[in-house]
């Protein structure tokens, strides 16, 4: 099954409804490669291009309104100008918000934090969740006295060279598999002494994989044995529990990149963890690491990110996982409903909808993202005003209601019965 004639008519329609969007990007086409700055959010024949936003809904260049279903890929856990938010950094400009010196609300982040996250007794803040990882290296690379760095398969960690895993043969980094604890064993025990095994607690990008408790413990009791660290990527997971991913799982790592929601939509990265090792940036110490950035900790991040943090109470946590297993559910029924092979992987209010049956590892994940079916999903939810990540990702956020959700499912009802009456299944 080719899905031609679906996702003909899906591109079709989508054009139609994107002239400006197309004439956009054709513009700045002039001055960035492709039109665009940031490979994510570049898809064929061509992006939407957004023109305003507020709560739950996405206005684009063309005047058509999209619920915002990516939420910049998780980021925007409060949808788009929440006030709370706005209230917080309007207060921050009338101070002054850029200093070449520490500021108070630094450490009210920080604190934050650290009483959130059981494994984190020290913060160190960057602008993003990459370079979350590359300090991150950096520091269990000083603190073990070791190089090689471990990353599961099909994982994200941003686009710091070392932590991507289809380029661990060049870079020398080790890859392991998710889930299996025999060939992550065979694959660590291969490459040798690790300064550090990076993990997200769920595969976001690889598809809304949850690493299983004994796949969590295994790797935490061979990091501890074998004298490496063990790295938590909690950049989408944070939101999951009031102390993240972690909080559930009942496995402490030694660190924790942390991004996204903790910048409450502003640039942000943070390791987070024990005190010891993180004591290795600390400046005040002889032959510390030396960790800059001439944006870390702007106060424009860190009072949004504590307005954010604050207004995603244990309620609010709870709430957008129930609202995600009302998606869930919504459209499992809906696959199981339908002749269109897709299936959904999920995690409280991350959820995955997959252009392929029985979904359930990172690979399987990757390989239906890359299918006709793929596009025509996302191009056909676009054109029914649903927007989600072309990968199938979706995310809930505190704008949302019952009905948003309900919305959502409905729109893919209707794309898979479109589908299946274009291709003949119906
Ligand atoms: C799990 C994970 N880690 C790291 C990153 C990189 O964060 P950033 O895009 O802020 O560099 C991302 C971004 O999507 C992510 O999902």
């Amino acid at each position: 099954m080719d899905w031609t004639r679906a996702l003909t008519a899906a591109e079709a329609e989508y054009a139609e409804r994107h002239a400006g969007s197309r004439a956009a990007m054709a513009r700045m086409a002039a001055w960035m490669p492709g039109g665009d700055t940031r490979s994510t959010t570049w898809f064929h024949p061509f992006p939407v291009v957004m023109d305003h936003a507020d709560g739950a809904e996405m206005t684009d260049v063309d005047g058509n309104v999209l619920l915002d279903f990516l939420g910049n890929y998780t980021a925007l856990v409060h949808g788009h100008r929440p006030p709370f938010i706005l209230d917080a950094i309007r207060d921050a400009l009338e101070r002054d918000v850029l200093f070449g010196a520490p500021m108070p609300e630094q450490g009210e982040l920080a604190r934050r934090i650290v009483e959130r996250l059981a494994s984190a007794e020290r913060v160190r803040f960057t602008n993003s969740g990459t370079e979350a990882g590359m300090v991150a290296a950096r520091i269990a690379r000083h603190f073990t006295g070791r190089e090689r760095l471990a990353v599961a398969e099909h994982s994200y960690h941003g686009s710091y060279e070392p932590l991507v895993w289809e380029a661990a043969a060049r870079t020398g980094t080790a890859t392991f598999p998710v889930n299996d604890v025999a060939g992550a064993q065979r694959a660590l025990d291969g490459a040798g002494p690790l300064a550090a095994v990076f993990l997200e607690p769920v595969l976001s990008s690889g598809g809304v994989i949850t690493a299983d408790d004994g796949f969590l413990a295994f790797l935490r009791d061979y990091t501890r044995e074998s004298g490496s660290l063990l790295v938590f990527d909690e950049v989408m997971t944070f939101r999951l529990g009031y102390g993240g991913r972690q909080e559930a799982t009942g496995v402490a790592p030694d660190l924790t990149m942390l991004g996204k929601i903790i910048g409450g939509g502003m640039p942000v990265g943070a390791v987070a963890g024990r005190a010891d090792v993180l004591a290795v940036t600390d400046p005040s110490r002889p032959g510390s690491l030396e960790h800059s950035g001439t944006f870390n900790g702007h106060r424009l991040t860190m009072v949004a990110g504590a307005a954010s943090l604050d207004a995603l109470d244990g309620p609010a946590v709870e709430r957008l996982n129930r609202l995600g297993g009302r998606l869930r559910d919504g459209l499992c029924a809906v696959a199981a409903a339908s002749r269109v092979p897709v299936s959904v992987t999920s995690c409280g209010s991350l959820l995955n909808l997959h252009a392929a049956p029985g979904v359930t590892t990172p690979a399987q994940a990757d390989e239906a993202a890359r299918s006709d079916l793929a596009r025509y999903i996302h191009l056909a939810l676009i054109d029914r005003g649903v927007f989600i990540a072309h990968r199938g990702e979706l995310c809930i956020s505190t704008a949302m209601t019952e009905e948003t959700a309900d919305r959502a499912v409905a729109a893919v009802a209707d794309a898979l019965a479109e589908a299946e009456r274009l291709e003949g299944l119906a």
